[in-house]
């Protein structure tokens, strides 16, 4: 990321409440899935944010919003600060241009009956001012080149690729529309190891070819430790604990952050000796019903009393700028705890 980059994307107060319904002829709301639950970041120019949490903490719910493919249920969230919340129509059209998605699983997420042609070029059938007809195919071949892909394989069907040449060919579909954002759904967690690598030297590159800016989600702070410049970490729909990789990594204040860090395999033996593991019990509570205060506290070790009963916001302590959801919050370098 180059420094003082300018925000482009901004994320206030994000809430998105699934209606939890009872009766098959007669629905009644009996409850909401607090699926994303207030969250609040902004994304400069060119950087990568790792957003990272369990299953279930609302990491796709997030994405979806800033795409504009879920409404919200409040919140909003501001590209060049236009709120795509808001937008319909035409401006709606043209701000999608702008942010797309890799997906997580390239076996499904392409259309088996469709060549890699017609996938890659798909976005040009919809926003049909990009490229001019004559000039589609040339461009998505040019597109399957940057990828690392084979022009010549243009009329191929996504079955005759393996899963990494697959998730190039969803690299190339995201790249089409020349976005400023790509959003990237756990784009290596369905490939073998070996490949992953690879993907994620790919997505390296393209940023800065492209001054692209990524979120990057993914369940475990190992995979998006290279790649960010800033974490996010989330528990039951919200950040628990923002920072840069240096502040997440070397110094995590949540509980949270520290227990998913202790987590992480350590490369060289002496930091394995000397660590303590922190093993989390259980697992999260359901989003339709978390604990009241800090939702992390029935799992936390250092609960108290306040805990239950205030809600700790995400806000850096006086002379910091690493926002931390914890009363108690404080640095701890769990790789060399002893
Ligand atoms: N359309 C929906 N209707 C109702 N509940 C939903 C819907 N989509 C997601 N949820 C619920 O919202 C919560 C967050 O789901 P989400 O898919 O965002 O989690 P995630 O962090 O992406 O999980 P994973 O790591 O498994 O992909 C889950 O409890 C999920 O069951
Ligand atoms: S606020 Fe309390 S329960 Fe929550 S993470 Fe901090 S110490 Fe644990
Ligand atoms: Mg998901």
């Amino acid at each position: 990321m180059k420094a003082n980059a300018e925000s482009i994307l901004e994320v206030r107060d994000l809430v998105k409440h699934f209606p939890l319904t009872q009766g098959i002829v007669v629905k009644r709301q009996i409850g909401a899935i607090k699926a994303v639950d207030g969250v609040s970041f902004d994304l400069h120019r060119g950087e990568t944010l790792g957003v990272v949490g369990e299953s279930g903490c609302g990491k796709s719910t997030l994405a979806k919003l800033l795409m504009a493919l879920e409404r919200p249920t409040s919140g909003s969230v501001r590209i060049h600060g236009r709120d795509i919340t808001t937008a319909r129509g035409s401006e709606l059209k043209r701000m999608r241009r702008n942010i797309q998605m890799v997906m997580q699983d390239p076996y499904t997420s392409l259309n088996p009956r469709m060549t890699v042609g017609d996938i890659v070029g798909e976005p040009f059938e919809i926003h049909t001012d990009v490229v001019p007809k004559g000039g589609r195919r040339r461009r998505v071949q040019e597109l399957l080149e940057v990828v690392g892909l084979n022009p010549d394989h243009i009329n191929r069907y996504p079955h005759q690729f393996s899963g990494g040449q697959r998730q190039r060919i969803g690299i190339a579909r995201g790249l089409a529309l020349q976005p400023e954002i790509i959003i990237c759904d756990e784009p290596v967690s369905a490939l073998d190891v070996s490949i992953q690598a690879q993907v994620m030297n790919l997505l390296e590159r393209l940023q800065n070819e492209f001054d692209l800016a990524y979120i990057f989600i993914a369940h475990d702070l190992s995979v998006v430790r290279h790649i960010s410049d800033r974490i996010a970490v989330m528990y039951l729909g919200k950040i628990v604990e923002l920072g840069s990789d240096a502040q997440i990594y070397d110094g995590p204040t949540h509980p949270y952050t520290q227990a998913l860090l202790s987590a992480v395999p350590v490369p060289d033996p002496e930091g394995r000796e000397t660590r303590q593991r922190i093993i989390l019990q259980g697992d999260p509570p359901s989003p339709a019903n978390p604990p009241s205060g800090c939702h992390f506290r029935t799992r936390c070790w250092k609960a108290q009393d306040i805990c239950a009963e205030q809600t700790p916001a995400l806000e850096a302590r006086p002379g910091s700028d690493h926002p931390s959801a914890c009363h108690f919050a404080e640095a701890r370098d769990v790789v060399n705890a002893q």
